[in-house]
């Protein structure tokens, strides 16, 4: 039987592998502009940096989070037919997401000790999720995202916005074609009420609300915006809205990023009902999707999140950032007919009449890779023509031809595969000419 990959995960391979390479490019690039510096965290983390800090009752850690064990400790737990005997550090999980571990590793490495610079870091990385595989949505997804960690100022959040927006524009997304929305979640000041708010309106509908939505109404009243069921989201239309409940300085805040946002010209539409899935965050959240709304999924989101830090163990610490999946803007990518993959990359071919030039063939490989050029051969014991043929396949752009006759002359013939055009060059000086009529 022939061997298939996990349901819900995908091989990065050929033009699919250069364009994450260059979606990381960008960011490097963008995100470095604005002091981001690059980080990488584990991609199993013990399982209550999650369970503490994206929240027990959101369906990323109750439903999606997958699980991790060693074959020893699997045995033990069959064996004792739980897992409760398990100390902390033997519940692991694959991570569902990038901020909750560069938190962990921000307050673990005492990356913001008192008065210190904020921490801006960036990723580009696998994340995990057991959802029901389909278009967009999988279980092993690549996100981009950047963490902002020290920063209360409402410009961060504006600045986190306007790079989010700037970097689709980079990747090829026609800025026109996307719709970003905004909201306030408040924070620990006003937030309780307008929970309790909700959470006695899903009761006031109790007998219009899915079975899942009423246990809401008791463990995150607010999730029940997420729900997906059709009828109740129409109920949840009518809830209460968090921007008539926020306090003073929760209102002063958002009122100042959307001034922020409105002075570097970026569109935005205001979504009362914009909740986000994950716990941590507080004031401001925002999400992006494709203006056709081709029922994809988000093409990216975040907010801010200043408890966080604290729930991770940390002194008080604000912190904001946001993640965008690479899978979903391929799809967005494609239906607006961009290539970031961009061509596959050029070479120069080095082809032998015969096999007593191998070891010519292998010295000239050598020489131009040496001068930074990307260079094949025939391995395989090919003849001259299917040399040409497989330099053509590989789209090489110059072919070095190497016969008996150059080999005695301490030459070589370059032939440029488009043109047809050849020269011969001497073998001293093949990799300065190669360069420069590649150049
Ligand atoms: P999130 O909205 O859960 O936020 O995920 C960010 C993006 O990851 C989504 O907008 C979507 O493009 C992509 N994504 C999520 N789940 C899947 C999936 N199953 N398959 C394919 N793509 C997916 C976060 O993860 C937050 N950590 C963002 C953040 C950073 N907030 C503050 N800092």
């Amino acid at each position: 039987m022939q061997a298939q990959k996990a349901p819900g995960t995908e091989d990065l391979v050929g033009g699919y592998m250069r364009a994450w390479q260059r979606m990381s490019d960008v960011a490097r690039e963008l995100f470095g502009t604005y002091g981001f510096d690059a980080i990488e965290t584990p991609s199993m983390e013990q399982v209550d940096v999650f369970v503490h800090g994206i929240g027990t009752s959101t369906d990323v850690v109750r439903k999606e989070m997958f699980r991790v064990m060693s074959g020893t400790l699997w045995d033990k737990v069959l064996e004792q037919g739980s897992e409760q005997g398990l100390k902390p550090k033997q519940r692991l999980a694959l991570r569902p997401e990038g901020t909750a571990g560069v938190v962990r590793a921000v307050v673990e490495n005492n990356l913001v000790p008192q008065g210190a610079a904020p921490v801006k870091c960036w990723y580009a990385e696998p994340m995990f999720r057991g959802e029901r595989p389909q278009k967009g949505r999988l279980r092993q997804f690549h996100q981009v995202g950047l963490e902002w960690i020290g920063a209360p100022d409402p410009a961060a959040d504006a600045e986190c916005i306007i790079i989010l927006m700037e970097f689709y524009r980079r990747l090829g997304l026609d800025p026109a074609r996307l719709r970003l929305k905004i909201n306030s979640m408040g924070d620990p000041a006003c937030r309780p009420a307008y929970r309790d708010s909700v959470r006695a309106f899903i009761l006031d509908h109790a007998d219009e609300m899915c079975e899942e939505c009423l246990e809401r109404a008791e463990t995150n009243p607010l999730r029940a915006f997420d729900c997906k069921n059709d009828r109740c989201r129409e109920v949840m239309e009518a809830a209460p809205k968090v921007t008539d409940a926020l306090c003073d300085d929760c209102r002063s805040h958002y009122e100042q990023v959307k001034r922020y946002l409105d002075e570097a010209g970026v569109p935005y539409e205001e979504d009362p009902r914009l909740v986000r899935g994950l716990d941590y965050y507080t004031r401001t959240v925002f999400e992006v999707e494709t203006a056709d709304g081709n029922g994809q999924g988000s093409l990216g989101g975040g907010g801010r999140y200043d408890g966080l830090v604290e729930i991770e163990g940390g002194k008080p610490t604000p912190g904001i950032g946001f993640a965008v999946g690479f899978e979903r803007i391929m799809i967005a990518l494609a239906n607006q007919g961009v290539d970031l993959a961009g061509p596959e990359p050029s070479c120069v071919y080095v082809a032998s009449a015969s096999p007593e030039q191998r070891s010519a063939v292998f010295s000239a490989t050598l020489a131009l890779r040496a001068a930074g050029i990307r260079t094949e051969a025939d391995y395989q014991g090919r003849s001259l023509k299917s040399q040409f043929k497989q330099a053509d396949r590989l789209g090489a752009r110059l072919c070095v031809v190497l016969g008996p006759d150059e080999v005695a002359a301490g030459t070589a013939t370059v032939r440029d595969m488009a043109t047809h055009e050849q020269e011969s060059v001497a073998a001293a000086g093949l990799a300065d000419r190669v360069a420069g009529l590649l150049a």
